[in-house]
C-alpha cells in the first residue's frame, strides 16, 4: 500500500529562504545570448536588441540574479574585449564550446539587460587562462565609483553610476580536465584566495563564491572542497555545487528518483564545509551557491559546425518527466534553505533552459518553466521542518526512495502555507495526508498539478501541451487535510488564513 504522510507546524522553520535560490544562469555558449536574449534585428527587440518577448518570459519567473558569463566560457574569456565601441570589439576563437565569439555582447550590455529584467548579476571571473590581477580589475571596472582609469572607463562607455555587483564566482568548475587552466585543489585554493582578497580590497561590500567541485562523481569531489577552502578560508562567502540529471538509460522510475541524489550531494557538501570551519575553531560559516542545476541530456551528441557564432548547442528540449525531476531538485533546495543560499537553475534561454527561442521568431516556454514559476512565485518566506512518512521505492541504483516528495513554505507575513509534493510513482494515486499542527484559520485556496501526461511529451512554439491544471480543492477536516496525488505528477497546494 503506497502512502504519503506529512506532519508540519509554523513554528518548526528549517530555515528563511533566500529569495537567490530561484536564480538563472546565462552563459556564452550556443544561443544563450546570441539569438536568445540578445538578437538585434528581430521584430521583438528593442534598441539595444535585447528581445522583449524573452524579457516578458524571464520577467515572470522573477528571478534575482543571474551568473554571467559562464560557466566554461569565463574562463578563457578576456572582459577587456566585451567593452567599448562594438565595431571595435575582438572576434575571438572560443575554446570552451569550440565557436565564435563576436563579443558583440559584453558586460555593459549584460549590466543594461539585468536592469531591464529587473534582476541582479553575479559576474564570474576568469581564473583559468587568467588570474587574480584581471579579477581585480573587472571588479573596479563594474564597482568603483570614478576617478580612476577603470572606474572613469566604464564612465565613458555609458555608465556613470556603478553596477554595484554583490556577488563574484571565483572562477568555474577548475577541477575539471576540460576547463581552460584547471587546477588542483592547492593550486586553485591559492589562486581563489589571492583573488578573492584583492577583489575585496577592490569593494569590501562584495562577496565571493569558491569553486567547489564540478560535480559530485568527480574524484575530487570531497577532498577538493576541504583543501581549497581551507585556504582561501577567509576571503570566500560561499562555496559551488553543480549537479545535472540525466536519463540517459531510458529508466523512469530511476530518473524520477534523482532527486534523492541532490539531497545527499548538499548534505555531503554541508559536511564537508563544516569540517573545515571546525578544523579552522572558526566562528565563520560557509554556505553553499548551488549555482548550476538541472536536467541535462537530450542533447548529448548534437552536430554543430566548428567555430560558427552561436550554433544550436546543448538545446534541450524537456519532455514531461523531466518537469518532474526539477521539481524535487527544487523541492531539496527549498528544504536545505538554511544552507543553500543561492541557486542558479541552468540555463535561461536555448542552452539546457525553461525558455526557448526560434531566431527572428517566436519565444516560448519549454515543460520545466512551470515548477520553477510556481516555486519563485510562491516558494518565498520560510523552509518549514518536515515529519515525512512515506512509502518507498528501490530501483538498481537508488534505495528507500520516497514515493512522494514535498516542500512546505510558510509565507513570511505567516499568513499563507504552500506544499509542493511530486508523486513519483508511475503507476498508482497516493493520498497525501498532511497533519497541520497549528494552522487554525487556514483554509484550502488552490490546487495546481501537472499530471495526465506522456512522460515523453514536450512543448513546442506552436503547442503547449505541458501545462499546469487547476483542480479541484482537496479536503480539510479540522487538521487533516487530505490530497490525492495523481501517479507521475507535480502539484502545489496553497492554504491561507
Ligand atoms: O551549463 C553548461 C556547462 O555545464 C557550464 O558551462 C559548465 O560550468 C558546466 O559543466
Amino acid at each position: 500500500m503506497k502512502y504519503a504522510k506529512l506532519t508540519i507546524a509554523s513554528e518548526f522553520i528549517k530555515g528563511k529562504i533566500d529569495k537567490r535560490i530561484y536564480g538563472s544562469f546565462v552563459e556564452h555558449l550556443g544561443r544563450c545570448v546570441y539569438g536568445g536574449i540578445f538578437e538585434p534585428g528581430h521584430p521583438e527587440a528593442d534598441e539595444n536588441g535585447f528581445r522583449l518577448d524573452v524579457l516578458d518570459l524571464i520577467k515572470e519567473l522573477d528571478i534575482p540574479v543571474v551568473r554571467y558569463p559562464g560557466g566554461n566560457f569565463v574562463s578563457g574569456y578576456n572582459w577587456e574585449d566585451g567593452i567599448g565601441p562594438v565595431k571595435d570589439r575582438p572576434r575571438r576563437l572560443e575554446l570552451a564550446w569550440g565557436t565564435l565569439e563576436t563579443n558583440e555582447f559584453g558586460t555593459d550590455e549584460f549590466m543594461a539587460w539585468c536592469k531591464k529584467a529587473g534582476t541582479a548579476p553575479m559576474m564570474a571571473v576568469n581564473l583559468g587562462t587568467r588570474g587574480p590581477d584581471e579579477a581585480r580589475q573587472l571588479v573596479e571596472y563594474c564597482n568603483h565609483p570614478g576617478g580612476t582609469y577603470l572606474s572613469d572607463l566604464r564612465k565613458k562607455y555609458g555608465s556613470d553610476l556603478p553596477y554595484d555587483v554583490k556577488l563574484w564566482c571565483l572562477g568555474n568548475e577548475m577541477d575539471g580536465p576540460w576547463q581552460m587552466g584547471a587546477k588542483t585543489s592547492v593550486e586553485y585554493g591559492r589562486t581563489a584566495c589571492e583573488a578573492a582578497k584583492i577583489m575585496k580590497w577592490t569593494d569590501p561590500t562584495i562577496e565571493t563564491v569558491l569553486c567547489g567541485s564540478s560535480s559530485w562523481g568527480m574524484k575530487t569531489f570531497g577532498e577538493w572542497e576541504t583543501a581549497s577552502l581551507d585556504i582561501a578560508y577567509d576571503h570566500v562567502d560561499y562555496v559551488s555545487m553543480h549537479q545535472y540529471h540525466s536519463n540517459n538509460d531510458n529508466y523512469l522510475e530511476n530518473f524520477l528518483a534523482k532527486g534523492v541524489e541532490t539531497d545527499s550531494f548538499i548534505d555531503s557538501v554541508i559536511a564537508a564545509l563544516d569540517y573545515v570551519q571546525g578544523k579552522r575553531h572558526s566562528k565563520k560559516r560557509i554556505d553553499i551557491s548551488f549555482d548550476e542545476w538541472n536536467v541535462w541530456y537530450h542533447s548529448n551528441g548534437a552536430e554543430f559546425e566548428k567555430w560558427s557564432k552561436a550554433p544550436h548547442l546543448l538545446e534541450d528540449v524537456y519532455n514531461f518527466a523531466d518537469t518532474l525531476v526539477v521539481g524535487t531538485m527544487l523541492n531539496s533546495i527549498i528544504n536545505h534553505a538554511d544552507r543553500v543560499k543561492i541557486a542558479c537553475l541552468a540555463q535561461l534561454v536555448n542552452v539546457i533552459a525553461p525558455i526557448m527561442t526560434e531566431d527572428g521568431g517566436k519565444a516560448w516556454r519549454q515543460t520545466i518553466y512551470y515548477p520553477f514559476w510556481f516555486a519563485s512565485k510562491y516558494g518565498r518566506g520560510y523552509a518549514l521542518q518536515q515529519i515525512k512518512d512515506t512509502s518507498k521505492y528501490d530501483t538498481r541504483w537508488y534505495t528507500d526512495v520516497p514515493h512522494v516528495d514535498t516542500s512546505s513554505i510558510l509565507s513570511e507575513d505567516g499568513n499563507e502555507l504552500v506544499i509542493f509534493a511530486v508523486n513519483r510513482d508511475t503507476e498508482d494515486e497516493i493520498t497525501l495526508e498532511t497533519k497541520l499542527c497549528d494552522f487554525d484559520g487556514f483554509r484550502v485556496i488552490e490546487h495546481i498539478a501537472m499530471e495526465d501526461t506522456d512522460p515523453m511529451a514536450f512543448n513546442t512554439k506552436d503547442s503547449e501541451v505541458v501545462k499546469p491544471v487547476s483542480k479541484a480543492l482537496p479536503e480539510l477536516d479540522g487538521r487533516i487535510m487530505k490530497c490525492s496525488l495523481k501517479p507521475m505528477s507535480w502539484n502545489m497546494i496553497r492554504l491561507r488564513k
